[in-house]
């Protein structure tokens, strides 16, 4: 499976990056993974534009190419931080044929605050479901991000580290499902 991961925060040292990089480290088996890094780069949504902007035609290409996308996202008061919503806005247009449209997608989370970003995990999967995604119910809510994580990088909770093995897998199925 070539996953296509997605991280919503812009900075360094980011805990929903390393959630990736722990997703690298521990699903290696099962998923090709390959971490976008484009996010800074998308400008923002604008129907004026004369052509596509170019990192735009690169995220739209990567979203193509991957037979999945796993997206974590931190919580921005309550919701998705901006630079993710506007990247997506980009990849549902053009909207009846978008690239993310049947597309696998699963949704995991990191905050530092004690609900592991649940509310931004729901309000992705509903901006997803809108643009056409195939989106998968599950939600890994990882709280308290400053110490779920090893000096290796790995989740320190084997409950929490099971349960991202898990979501990968139930992506590997979905694509099965969508395919047969
Ligand atoms: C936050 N944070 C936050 N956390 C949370 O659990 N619920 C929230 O609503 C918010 N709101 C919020 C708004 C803004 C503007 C910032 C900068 C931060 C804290 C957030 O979870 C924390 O900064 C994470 O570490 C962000 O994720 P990354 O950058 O580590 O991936």
């Amino acid at each position: 499976m070539r996953l296509l991961a997605i991280s919503g925060s812009l900075r360094r040292g980011s805990y929903n990056a390393a959630l990736l990089d722990a997703v690298a480290r521990s699903c290696a088996r099962t998923a090709d993974v390959l971490v976008w890094r484009g996010l800074a780069t998308i400008p923002a949504y604008d129907e004026d534009l004369p052509a596509t902007p170019a990192p735009v035609a690169e995220l739209r290409q990567e979203i193509e190419r991957a037979d999945a996308v796993l997206i974590a996202t931190p919580e921005y008061n309550g919701s998705i931080p901006g630079a993710l919503k506007n990247a997506l806005d980009w990849a549902s247009r053009p909207f009846p044929d978008n690239c993310l449209r049947g597309k696998p997608v699963a949704v995991i989370g990191a905050s530092t605050g004690m609900f592991g970003a649940r509310w931004a995990q729901a309000e992705l999967r509903k901006v997803l479901k809108t643009i056409g995604a195939s989106v998968l119910p599950d939600e890994l809510p990882v709280a308290s991000a400053q110490d779920a994580f090893t000096a290796e990088g790995r989740l320190r909770e084997p409950r929490l580290a099971t349960a991202l093995c898990s979501v990968i897998a139930e992506l590997l199925q979905q694509i099965e499902r969508d395919a047969a």
